[in-house]
């Protein structure tokens, strides 16, 4: 006996690749137990219009390849206050959904948590670049962006060395420097700045201008946009030690494109143990992988919890940057 009849999906807040595969693959297993299911467009913004429409097999088909979302997304300020979110519960229970799958990040998760505080059955999936979400090892869409920055970094890296050149490459993250830190161990970069760590200028020209006494010929430093802004740690090197590095600011490349395995396999794992979970009883909680389990969480905690750092990746990757 399932606990819930009918469901919803919608994803939420910034993009990520692999959305569309999560969205299939709640669908899909939503209607392999004998669940009704449907699309929310837009996300909250489209709860909020009512733009909910019923999804069936073929509605999914063709998309676990495609970046973006086909449901779209949305940010709604009109969600933020009670008055909208009661509103938003009361929309889908007038439409018989007593369940709701979001796929989005920490702001999205808290509309999820506001939802099932008024009677909604949720579900939150982590989907978001970023890897900002505490309780699971990956996002929804975080292995496709380092890999667009590692690619990235490969053909930079290309011209830097052909000209003996330092380069600075900023990448998204405005709170979290896991894309600069994964993408920065994978690309062999000489400096990675992110927000959790403090770091200095001065010592950062300084070490480019040991490593190049040393024979490198040239040097790559990954900043997070939540650390810094390319061009100012650029500019703050050039004075340092007169290098001027060449800036590469990486943008909204980093959000789009065919998600990687990694996230389709993720997207699809985590969708289908959503409708499980909803169908056992389950609500409120976050979807996510630990140590290759599949687990829940309460996403009161979740959203109140700031994801640790990696600082042995950190370590590491300094390490070996000699
Ligand atoms: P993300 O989910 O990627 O972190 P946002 O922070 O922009 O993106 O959040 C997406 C949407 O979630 C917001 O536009 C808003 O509608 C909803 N939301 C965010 N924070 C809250 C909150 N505290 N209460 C209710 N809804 C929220
Ligand atoms: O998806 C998360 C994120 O990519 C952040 O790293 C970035 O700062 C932000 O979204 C930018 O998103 P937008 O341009 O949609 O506001």
């Amino acid at each position: 006996m399932s606990a819930v009849r009918s469901i919803a999906v919608l994803t939420s807040g910034g993009d990520s690749q692999g959305m569309n595969a999560a969205v299939r693959a709640v669908v899909r297993s939503a209607i392999f137990h004998g669940i009704e299911v449907y699309g929310v467009q837009r996300g909250y913004q489209g709860l909020l219009n009512d733009d909910i429409r019923p999804m069936d097999l073929r509605s999914v088909g063709d998309i676990i390849q495609r970046g973006g979302t086909i449901l779209q997304t949305a940010r709604c300020k009109e969600f933020m206050t009670p008055e909208g979110q009661q509103r938003g519960a009361d929309i889908l229970r007038a439409r018989g959904i007593d369940g709701l799958v979001v796929i989005g990040g920490d702001g999205s998760y808290q509309g999820a948590n506001k939802l099932c505080k008024l009677g909604i059955k949720t579900m939150g999936l982590p989907g978001t670049i970023d890897n900002d979400i505490p309780f699971t090892d990956l996002t929804i869409g975080f292995d496709t962006a380092v890999s667009i920055v590692v690619d990235a970094i490969n053909k930079i890296r290309d011209t830097m060395s052909s000209h003996e050149r330092s380069s600075v490459v900023e990448v998204m993250g405005r709170h979290c420097g896991d894309i600069a830190l994964y993408a920065g161990l994978a690309s062999g970069a000489e400096t990675i700045l992110v927000p959790e760590v403090p770091y200095d200028l001065d010592e950062v020209s300084s070490r480019m201008t040991a490593n190049f006494a040393k024979g490198k010929r040239h040097s790559i430093i990954v900043v997070a946009e939540g650390a810094a802004k390319g061009h100012d740690v650029a500019e703050a090197i050039t004075e340092g030690c007169g290098l001027e590095p060449r800036v590469t600011v990486l943008g909204h490349i980093q959000r789009g494109g065919t998600p990687t395995a990694v996230d389709r396999i993720l997207a699809s794992k985590l969708g289908d143990y959503a409708v499980r979970q909803l169908i056992a009883g389950d609500s409120g909680k976050a979807c996510g992988i630990v140590k290759g389990e599949l687990i829940t969480t309460d996403i009161d905690l979740v959203v109140n919890t700031k994801k640790p750092f990696n600082m042995e990746m950190y370590d590491l990757a300094l390490r070996l940057s000699q």
